[in-house]
């Protein structure tokens, strides 16, 4: 895979802006988070914080939010799935992510400051693709892979859990990242602020 390619997998992403995809039980829906933007398309690409509802997110369902460029993903995790993320513990390389891949107020396996809700930067820390949200268990085209459900980069490879946390030995170094964030009130977030700064 060139670097032409990983490139263009992200440009991918710019076009799409912002998506919700996955979940159990709803498989494709796309819920329209566009009401849901509170910067300019030009404050955004300067860096500024984005302000998201998180309030239509199902269960299992992933957002995605673009922040500073970047797809930030936002997933409501079920019960199951954080019992399966458990599951990993010795299979990831960095369980408690020692690495600082997140904000030092993010900590623990779930990696999140809710554990049902994850927030991750969607960018591979190999190359720079955009993983593909698998939440399934056990699907049929990853088999003998004992999936529990997370992250499959389509460019070379590289695995990660449902909370951004690499599989051993993948051709990525790295848990995926956690921006800042912090929530304001039940069912908003803000990306690109931490909670102390807020
Ligand atoms: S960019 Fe190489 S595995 Fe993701």
């Amino acid at each position: 895979m060139s670097n032409g390619d990983v490139n263009q997998g992200r440009r991918r992403f710019l076009i799409g802006a912002t998506s919700v995809v996955g979940g159990v039980g709803v498989v494709g829906a796309a819920v329209p988070f566009v009401a849901s933007w509170e910067p300019s398309a030009k404050a955004e690409a300067a860096g500024a914080p984005v302000k998201f509802n998180i309030s239509k997110i199902e269960e299992g369902q992933q957002a995605t939010v673009a922040w500073r460029g970047k797809p930030v993903w936002v997933v409501r995790r079920s019960d199951a799935m954080l019992a399966n993320i458990k599951k990993m513990n010795d299979r990831v390389a960095d369980p408690e992510s020692k690495n600082p891949q997140q904000p030092p107020y993010i900590t623990g396996i779930y990696r999140s400051i809710k554990p049902h809700i994850s927030v991750l930067v969607g960018i591979c820390t190999h190359l720079g693709c955009v993983p593909n949200y698998r939440p399934e268990v056990h699907p049929d085209d990853l088999k003998g892979l004992d999936w529990v459900g997370g992250y499959y980069c389509p460019c070379h490879g590289s695995k990660y859990d449902l909370a951004g946390r690499v599989w051993i030995n993948q051709p990525a170094p790295l848990n995926l990242e956690v921006p800042p964030y912090h929530f304001v009130g039940e069912d908003t977030i803000v990306v690109g602020v931490d909670p102390e700064k807020a």
